[in-house]
């Protein structure tokens, strides 16, 4: 989908009514404009609005900029940098349970990480974990092939499927974050509830809003990261052997496999007014997906970019997206990949694929990661 011509990089699915945009110049424009190209998608799938209120992800400026600003109080990189010692403990606590010389990456590791770490993060406690992973794994079960047009028997099932998930993950965060105002803890639950500017501060709603988008942007995509890894090292047996020898290589080895299978393939946005990208015109209010995982491997911007190069400098991706919206987890996602990469590489140097039983994909057409993910982890005999 990334022709010659500039041209060629845009294309209107008829099937679905949503725009596609595919190349990384284009995509990077359209991020940059915010004016014209808004994330407020619930413009044209208003179901969404309810959920959405201070999810950072579909505002525009300046609510959005007022927002960040308070969020990012919350949310700060000594938070972050703090979770280290946490993160190494329950990522040596999975891997202690793994036994017979073979895992399941995802369901034994990359799966579990994520959502202890953020629920630790928010101060949910240990034993209620389980109740909304439950949620979370409801979630990704279905294949939610977005249409704007052909709205199936099956398609609204499973959409109303997806929001009483998030009705019932909405009520269990809320509850937690209601009692953080008259028990604070220290936890960043507790954080978002007490942040200020200029004399604002997050009502009950957007805390839950935002503590509920925190769980669901941050574990899934974070579990593909940690798949995407060990799949482009399996594929590339010299380069693990390099980075397992030298571990420096390790922040790039995952800057790589973020651009290599970027974990959100695509996100959206909706036009504001009419709009011309590459000498496309896309009308006002039209759903536009910017496909991350193409941008990642257009060839104007990345030499070789079907290939997996852990030297790769510099390496500019657009996994984490840019601009005012730009991850506001990834720090987090960088730390957990390279604590999990060097404790793999640590307890398992002979760790690959398993041959006879290859790994399976997630389903959601937008997000590239594993769902199932076998590893072999001793030597060849
Ligand atoms: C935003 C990817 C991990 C929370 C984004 C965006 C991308 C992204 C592409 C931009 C969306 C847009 O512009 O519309 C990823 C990937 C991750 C990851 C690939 C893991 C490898 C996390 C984690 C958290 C998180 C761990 C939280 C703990 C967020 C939030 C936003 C965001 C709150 C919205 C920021 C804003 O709109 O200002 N992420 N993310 N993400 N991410 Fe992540």
């Amino acid at each position: 989908m990334r022709g010659e011509a500039p041209k060629e990089r845009v294309a209107f699915d008829e099937r679905t009514g949503i725009w596609s945009v595919y190349g990384y110049e284009e995509t990077l424009r359209i991020m940059a404009d915010t004016d014209t190209f808004s994330s407020g998608i619930s413009r044209v799938v208003p179901e969404l609005a309810e959920f959405t209120e201070g999810g950072l992800t579909t505002l525009d400026p300046p609510r959005h900029t007022k927002l960040r600003k308070i969020v990012s109080k919350a949310f700060t990189p000594r938070v972050v940098s703090d979770m280290e010692s946490a993160i190494q403990r329950i990522s040596e606590e999975l891997l202690d349970q793994v036994e017979g010389g073979r895992m399941d990456l995802v369901a034994d590791f990359a799966y579990p990480l994520p959502v202890i770490v953020i629920a630790d993060l928010l101060g949910i406690p240990a034993e209620e974990r389980e109740t909304f992973r439950g949620w979370v794994d409801a979630m990704l079960s279905g294949t939610m092939d977005m249409s704007l047009n052909e709205r199936s028997e099956e398609y609204d099932k499973e959409f109303s499927r997806a929001i009483e998930n998030i009705q019932n993950l909405n009520s269990f965060i809320a509850e937690h974050a209601k009692s953080r105002r008259t028990a604070p803890r220290d936890d960043l639950l507790t954080r978002l509830v007490e942040a200020e500017v200029d004399g604002e501060r997050l009502t009950d709603q957007e805390v839950t809003n935002f503590a509920a988008l925190f769980l669901l942007a941050g574990h899934v995509t974070t579990s593909a990261l940690l798949g995407n890894m060990i799949l482009c090292l399996d594929q590339y047996p010299q380069q693990r052997k390099e980075v397992r020898d030298d571990r420096s290589l390790v922040p790039s080895a995952i800057e790589e496999a973020l651009r290599m299978y970027s974990p959100f393939a695509s996100i959206s946005r909706v036009t504001q007014t009419e709009a011309d990208v590459a000498g496309t015109k896309i009308p006002a209010d039209q759903l536009v997906a910017l496909v991350l995982g193409a941008a990642n491997r257009d060839e104007r911007q990345f030499a070789d970019p079907h290939v997996y190069d852990i030297r790769r400098d510099p390496n500019p991706h657009l996994a984490f997206g840019r601009g005012i919206h730009f991850c506001i987890g990834a720090p987090l996602a960088r730390l957990e990949g390279r604590i999990a990469m060097n404790l793999l590489l640590d307890r398992f140097p002979d760790l690959r694929c398993d041959p006879d039983d290859p790994p399976a994909y997630l389903t959601i057409p937008n997000l590239t990661g594993a769902q199932k993910l076998p590893l072999l982890l001793t030597a060849e005999a």
